[in-house]
């Protein structure tokens, strides 16, 4: 069974485009909830795109759901996660210039930060440490290596597929990660570029995913439908396209 957790980051772009106080991303967070979503997922970038670090501190004072914090190793935005202390801290390679994280992390070269940022962030009382990364057994098996409880599949690979053939294929790399991801003892993520389209491709083909993480698909959606309605739409996908080998 794998559970629909919503990414709010780009209800704070529009909010912030205007500079304005609305959209809420809090607000629409719990819209998400309403909508059957089990937990919310933001990224408070060093550059402050988007979430706001007001708006971590909402969240945390307003909800009471599941809170997975994605992040950088910059050393000011580890201190306000291990202060906020959400249930799920998502490691994530950043750059000032790119529009949206562009690959997983490389763990393997990023080894000695980590080493240090890990044990920080579980020493907060923060239980599960996931790390973003492309499906690559090597960067899965460093992973456990160095301490993560989880990774979370950059699924970007499998949405930009431009053929259904292509797609099959590139599937095939998604379930060896996730079998090894389990066998080493991790837990499975899943998230980038998932949408109402390619989702039930993705669920029913690769197992031991227990959380996928969906953000501007469903964003967008909304405009036309309203938060709750475009969440629910997803959860019912998740939910049908369960792995079926
Ligand atoms: N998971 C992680 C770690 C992300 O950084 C993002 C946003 O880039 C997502 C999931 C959600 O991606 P999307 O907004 O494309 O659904």
């Amino acid at each position: 069974m794998t559970d629909l957790l919503i990414n709010i980051d780009h209800v704070a772009t529009l909010r912030n485009a205007r500079r304005e106080r609305f959209p809420d991303p809090v607000a629409a967070a719990k819209e998400c909830l309403e909508g059957g979503a089990k937990g919310i997922v933001f990224h408070l970038r060093a550059d402050r795109r988007h979430i706001m670090d007001a708006d971590v501190y909402r969240l945390k004072a307003e909800l009471d759901t599941k809170l997975d914090f994605e992040l950088s190793t910059v050393e000011e935005i580890v201190a306000i996660c291990c202060q906020v202390q959400p249930a799920l801290a998502t490691l994530v390679p950043e750059r000032r210039e790119e529009i949206t994280t562009e690959g997983g992390l490389n763990v393997i070269q990023s080894a000695q930060r980590l080493t240090q940022v890990i044990p920080r962030l579980l020493d907060a009382g923060i239980g599960d440490i996931a790390l973003f990364v492309d499906p690559d057994i090597d960067q899965i098996d460093e992973a456990a290596r160095l301490g993560a409880t989880t990774i979370e599949l950059h699924t970007g690979d499998f949405a930009n597929a431009t053929s259904p053939e292509e797609a099959a294929s590139i599937l095939k790399r998604f379930k060896a990660a996730a079998t090894r991801a389990h066998n080493n003892g991790l837990k499975v993520h899943a998230g980038h570029g998932l949408d109402y389209d390619n989702y039930p491709a993705f669920g029913s083909a690769v197992p031991y995913v227990e959380e996928v993480s969906i953000g501007f698909a469903i964003v967008a959606r909304s405009v036309f439908t309203g938060m709750r309605s475009a969440v629910s739409e997803m959860n019912r996908l998740v939910i049908q396209s369960n792995y079926n080998g």
